[in-house]
């Protein structure tokens, strides 16, 4: 059988880990794949000859990413230079010439995976995107074959290595934010631009794609509640872990008689859990389904050979699939197109969640009773409270409160109403809890 030819579009980081496993492991992929795999064509505007094993075995180089998907010899494109143009104009060509697609671009599946999906089933090819989500761990193969049989109840992810790393070091060793967030860039696990990272945007795309293969629903990231790890302090982290718990970056999908729930926040977890001693910039995923119960998925989530790993497996499936009728291909998005759901996705204000809050009052009586009146008031039933001595000689100590279940819109009113007591002091800090059981 002929040589199946891909065309890889970026040689960065990804891009060069890529062609390293791809040559590397060639006898053994093409053993599995049942055909030899060889990069005829790749494209990159720079990269770094020295630091890429492999290359020599690439066919022709040009920094020409369209010529690539015009070329009629490829038969696969793997998209690799991230964002959201001109990563997408290529992906459209390369389907519109009747090319399979494989993409690690999260950003790019996340807002415009809807229109490329259906692009794709039009001419029957595929786009594969394993590494779009949590790297090297196969969590879309894990949830969209592995877990077929299931109806997923709800999925809890840390998919954003560097914000795990940075909540992992403040906790571990007492090192600010910047400086661990300094270390990621330079470790080259954070995003070109890394407010996505810390501001979770980039944990919103994986969710978005998680939640739309769990629940087989359109890829809805606009709708994807997002709240960065920025406003995390210290103190918080420490107060946590007196509590039995520890504060993870998660990404949450649940689907709810009222909807199905997208978010993405710190969240206090117990320390017990599996999940909450991922530490570093590993990711994992753990996901509920009504038949098998939860099952927890873990490696890691970023890095050259880990993310290669990803891509070149997808590379094998699309190697293997290529022989099979494309009606019967593995979904998209796991559900069959047309059989999606339009179930809505919760706004943030509908979803129902424990809380760990921490204010600052001052000490003397009828305070508390002030506070709690309110959180009775508006439903909130309170799980735990303690005081903590008053920080450098202030007038005011630190109280926290961990609650019961309650929907955000309450909090969010008796939040207001505590925060304008003359007796607490700024902002209360607030995370929001889930035990995941
Ligand atoms: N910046 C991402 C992370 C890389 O830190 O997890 C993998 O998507």
């Amino acid at each position: 059988m002929k040589p199946i030819k891909i065309g890889l579009l970026g040689l960065g980081t990804v891009g060069g880990g890529t062609v390293s496993v791809l040559t590397g492991n060639m006898d053994e992929i093409a053993r599995r794949a049942g055909r030899e795999i060889v990069i005829s064509h790749a494209a990159a505007r720079e990269y770094n000859a020295d630091e890429i094993q492999g290359l020599d075995k690439i066919g022709h180089i040009s920094d020409d990413a369209f010529a690539v998907v015009n070329e009629p010899e490829v038969d696969v494109v793997i998209e690799l230079i991230g964002g959201y143009s001109p990563a997408k104009e290529l992906v459209l060509e390369a389907i519109a010439n009747g090319k399979h697609v494989v993409t690690a671009n999260k950003a790019l599946i996340a807002t415009h995976g809807n229109e490329i999906f259906s692009a794709a089933q039009e001419k029957g090819v595929t786009v594969a995107f394993e590494a779009a989500v949590a790297g090297g761990i196969p969590i879309i193969k894990a949830m969209r074959e592995g877990l077929a049989a299931n109806q997923i109840q709800w999925a809890a992810g840390i998919i954003n290595g560097t914000g795990n790393f940075i909540l992992s070091e403040m906790r571990d060793k007492g090192r600010n934010f910047d400086d661990v967030l300094k270390e990621a860039q330079v470790l080259g696990y954070a995003e070109a631009d890394p407010t996505f990272d810390i501001e979770g945007i980039d944990a919103a795309h994986k969710l978005t794609i998680i939640g739309s293969i769990a629940f087989g629903i359109p890829l809805q990231f606009d709708k994807t509640y997002t709240e960065g790890i920025t406003q995390i302090e210290q103190v918080d982290v420490l107060y946590a872990s007196e509590l039995g718990y520890r504060i993870k970056h998660l990404g949450i999908t649940r689907k709810t008689e009222k909807g199905i729930e997208l978010r993405v926040h710190p969240t206090m977890i117990p320390e017990r859990r599996l999940i909450a001693n991922v530490d570093g910039v590993m990711n994992a995923v753990l996901v509920y389904g009504d038949a098998v119960g939860p099952t927890l998925y873990y490696g890691a989530g970023a890095g050259a050979l880990p993310t290669a790993s990803a891509v070149v497996a997808d590379v094998v499936d699309t190697v293997r699939a290529l022989t099979g009728d494309p009606e019967n291909r593995v979904p998209h998005l796991a559900f069959q197109p047309d059989a999606m759901s339009d179930t809505p996705v919760l706004d943030i204000a509908d979803v129902e969640t424990a809380y760990y809050l921490r204010l600052a009052a001052v000490d003397r009586p009828g305070v508390l009773a002030d506070i709690t009146a309110i959180l009775g008031e508006s439903n909130i039933s309170i799980e735990a409270i303690i005081q903590k001595p008053s920080i450098d000689g202030s007038s005011h100590v630190p109280i926290i409160f961990l609650t019961q279940q309650v929907q955000e819109r309450d909090m969010n009113e008796a939040i207001a109403h505590i925060e304008n007591l003359d007796s607490v002091s700024g902002k209360i800090a607030r995370i929001r809890l889930e035990k995941l059981a």
